[in-house]
């Protein structure tokens, strides 16, 4: 008797241990580590909506395999996404890592990835190097240089030769300033003063002291998503636009999550980036609306864009492995990925994992009532200026090596 009811306990016991093995596997987590509070709180709220919306619009089961969010708030500090996201490689056993809101954060969680081979999707850092930090990054928002170079093209033709420029003192912001910078002393420019915030709770009025001084022609700024209004404000209130400079920049500063709060004085304001909320395109436009309908009025911004196409890449990967694929064959079937984005066409290179896209060359004008980032022009299939410099360098070497034959890194991609 006693032997029986051991067997059946035994039983029980491994009935339940397969059927909520059977469970576990059938689900596909994502853990998406993303600021919800603080400084860059409205990229994490951007952010999750937008992946929201996307599981909203292509249901919750991906190849047998239920998707599972799992949102983690990092409030924007590096040691803090460290440790959600070990908490979610060990204890979750989360199948994807995504998110990643600042560069810190996604140079923080790299190694982990490395080491657990889990696919880690970045939605919205943008520092050209994050790619290089670890295999296993595939990133679907934009690179700074990519966004700093269209501009220093355009501004040298439209009357700006002397330009001061103001960033965030850390990676998108050091970025954004060489780039900017070499290429427009290329153009014929002039960069006549450099000057960098601190990232934490920033203080721009010194600093635009400084730029009213020097008398440039513009002003050129990078300051991340969400700290574009206290710029522009202080900018206006210091009379700086009647004084004869113009505010140009990347699309962090007309951020389309705070621009139409940012009054006329940001009209005529031209800055470069990959996406505006005025694309016109119809899978544009249908975006705005749902992701508007979904969230109150929300008008979505270019982190919201990276999210929802980062969803993209991870249930297009998920269904190209069947549902099947552990972190090696997911990373592969994200690699090379090419498709229309609300933005327009986005590619991820297979070579550099980072996202190839239009830039487009955009003004602040107001279209029924309301501000926006017009686009005007577009750069087609624009690379990170960044990796191509790099590639440059490793196709130099191997010519060397191979007798001027190069190798695969040396060979265009085709998207
Ligand atoms: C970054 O930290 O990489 C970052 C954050 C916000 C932006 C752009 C870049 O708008």
């Amino acid at each position: 008797m006693k032997k029986r009811f051991l067997l059946q306990t035994l039983a029980l016991a491994a009935l339940a241990a397969s059927t909520s093995g059977v469970m576990a596997q059938e689900k596909f987590k994502i853990g998406l580590v993303l600021p919800m509070t603080g400084q860059q709180a409205t990229t994490g709220r951007q952010i999750e909506a937008a992946a929201r919306l996307y599981m909203a619009q292509h249901g919750d089961t991906v190849a047998g395999k239920k998707i599972e969010l799992i949102v983690k708030d990092d409030t924007s500090l590096p040691d803090q996404t460290r440790r959600l996201a070990q908490e979610l490689i060990v204890n979750d056993k989360v199948n994807v890592l995504a998110g990643m809101g600042i560069t810190p954060s996604a140079m923080a969680v790299a190694p982990l990835a490395t080491q657990s081979k889990t696919p880690l999707v970045v939605m919205a850092a943008a520092t050209s190097s994050i790619t290089e930090a670890s295999p296993y990054i595939v990133r679907t928002s934009f690179t700074l240089p990519q966004a700093s170079v269209a501009l220093a093209d355009w501004a040298p033709k439209n009357g700006i030769k002397k330009v001061v420029t103001l960033v965030s003192d850390y990676g998108p912001g050091i970025d954004a300033e060489k780039f900017f910078k070499e290429r427009l002393t290329f153009n014929g420019g002039q960069v006549i003063e450099q000057l960098r915030v601190p990232l934490r709770n920033p203080d721009f009025a010194p600093f635009l002291q400084k730029v009213r001084d020097a008398k440039p022609d513009a002003l050129f700024v990078f300051v991340p998503s969400g700290a574009g209004a206290a710029v522009m404000k202080q900018f206006l209130e210091r009379g700086m636009d009647k004084a004869g400079i113009k505010l140009i920049g990347t699309g962090d500063v007309t951020d389309d999550d705070q621009l139409n709060d940012m009054g006329d004085g940001a009209l005529g304001v031209v800055t470069s980036h990959h996406y505006s909320a005025a694309h016109p395109s119809a899978l544009n436009k249908k975006f705005v609306e749902s992701f508007s309908a979904a969230n109150k009025g929300l008008r979505p911004n270019f982190m919201a864009v990276g999210g929802y196409d980062g969803m993209r890449v991870i249930y297009e990967a998920l269904r190209a492995t069947k549902g099947q694929g552990g972190g090696e064959a997911l990373l592969g079937a994200m690699k090379g990925q090419i498709f229309e984005s609300p933005r327009g066409k986005m590619f991820i290179d297979a070579q550099t994992r980072d996202v190839v896209q239009d830039i487009y060359l955009r003004k602040v004008e107001k279209k029924d009532g309301q501000l926006f980032n017009v686009e005007f022009d577009v750069i087609k299939d624009v690379k990170d200026p960044g990796k191509v410099k790099f590639l440059l360098f490793v196709c130099f070497f191997l010519s060397l090596g191979e007798g001027g034959g190069g190798g695969q890194p040396c060979q265009r991609p085709q998207p």
